[in-house]
């Protein structure tokens, strides 16, 4: 067997460390009422191990301009410098106000992507989104009214139109898209926060949500677009500038604010990698967990789209050991 036979490296099994590291960081702050303490502690311990990953990687999705974010900033380099050279996208704690108020659905998440694959948002903070499962997935259409779209999901799935749930975030901008799923007869999941992993949710099958709907973040919708190319599903979207000076700056800057995305114009080429891992329990990852023992137990759904492996990542972490570690959070 030659070398060019043997599999490549599966980059998502050491990001798994960068996401357990700001799991364990942000859980010390679970409840605690403080999210900027807990988005920090996050911040840090991600940075803290990505440079141990053998990469060239440059941040493309991070914490926002350089001058505001002193770590993870957009296009800083990330990574020892080798091969291969590679776009991030990071959310090392996605859910800053669930973790400070101790709610379900807080996330460490990580995903990357060869370079020059990722797309950047640019100026644009929001974009509008629609996901469903592989079964689904020719009926996403963020044009058509949603009483017609929950009623060809009930109709594709052989149940009547009141099994059918979407998940939507509880914002203002979503009453009349709500009213409308409500008076079609469907349900709706309202979160609070954390549409990635709504996201997740809504692209699995025997999934208690059949879709998510609504504006939500660009930088999620670039992550969740690169854990969907892994584990299958669809995402359409289409940029959603908040006011006419960002409108103005994104069509300045050349987007085309009538273009919708799928998760293969957010994510191009078919190698990306993908890791999450909780930080406190919900739908689709438990949080972290502590021991008598002195044990911390993270659980990470760790993947990449070219091979298609999903893998569930449960670690035990020995609290007293990592204390002797340099950059480990216990
Ligand atoms: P943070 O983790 O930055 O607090 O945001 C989480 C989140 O709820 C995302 O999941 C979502 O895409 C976005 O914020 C929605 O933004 P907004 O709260 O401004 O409506």
């Amino acid at each position: 067997m030659t070398h060019k036979d043997l599999p490549d490296r599966n980059l998502a099994l050491e990001l798994v460390r960068t996401t357990e590291a700001a799991a364990l960081s942000a859980a010390r702050l679970v409840g605690r009422g403080d999210k900027e303490a807990a988005d920090q502690a996050a911040v840090d311990a991600m940075r803290s191990v990505l440079d141990s990953v053998q990469m060239d990687g440059i941040v493309v999705i991070g914490e926002g301009e350089k001058d505001e974010a002193p770590m993870l900033f957009n296009g800083e380099r990330i990574g020892d410098g080798s091969l291969p050279q590679v776009d991030i996208a990071v959310d090392p704690l996605e859910g800053t106000t669930l973790t400070a108020k101790g709610m379900p659905s807080a996330l460490s998440v990580i995903a990357l992507s060869a370079r020059g694959t990722m797309f950047d948002p640019g100026p644009c903070v929001y974009m509008e989104k629609i996901a469903g499962a592989r079964s689904v997935a020719d009926l996403l259409d963020l044009d058509r009214p949603l009483a017609q779209t929950v009623e060809l999901i009930a109709q594709r799935k052989g149940t009547t139109v009141g099994d059918v749930m979407v998940v939507v975030l509880d914002r203002p901008r979503h009453e009349e898209g709500i009213r409308a799923i409500r008076d079609a007869g469907a349900r709706v999941r309202l979160i609070t926060d954390g549409d990635v992993s709504a996201a997740l949710l809504a692209v699995q099958d025997d999934s208690p949500v059949d879709l998510l709907w609504g504006v939500g973040g660009t930088p999620e919708g670039v992550i969740s677009a690169c854990a969907i190319k892994c584990i299958g599903g669809r995402l359409i979207s289409r940029l959603w500038p908040r006011n006419d000076g960002e409108r103005q700056a994104a069509i300045d800057a050349g987007y085309d604010l009538t273009r919708i995305l799928d998760q293969d114009d957010l994510v191009s080429g078919d190698d990306c990698f993908f890791s999450a891992t909780g930080v406190t329990d919900g739908d689709v990852l438990q949080g972290v967990r502590y021991d008598g023992a002195g044990a911390a137990t993270t659980e990470s759904l760790v993947m990449r789209s070219r091979s298609g492996t999903v893998r569930r990542i449960f670690t035990r972490h020995d609290r007293t050991k990592m204390r002797g570690i340099p950059g480990a959070t216990p």
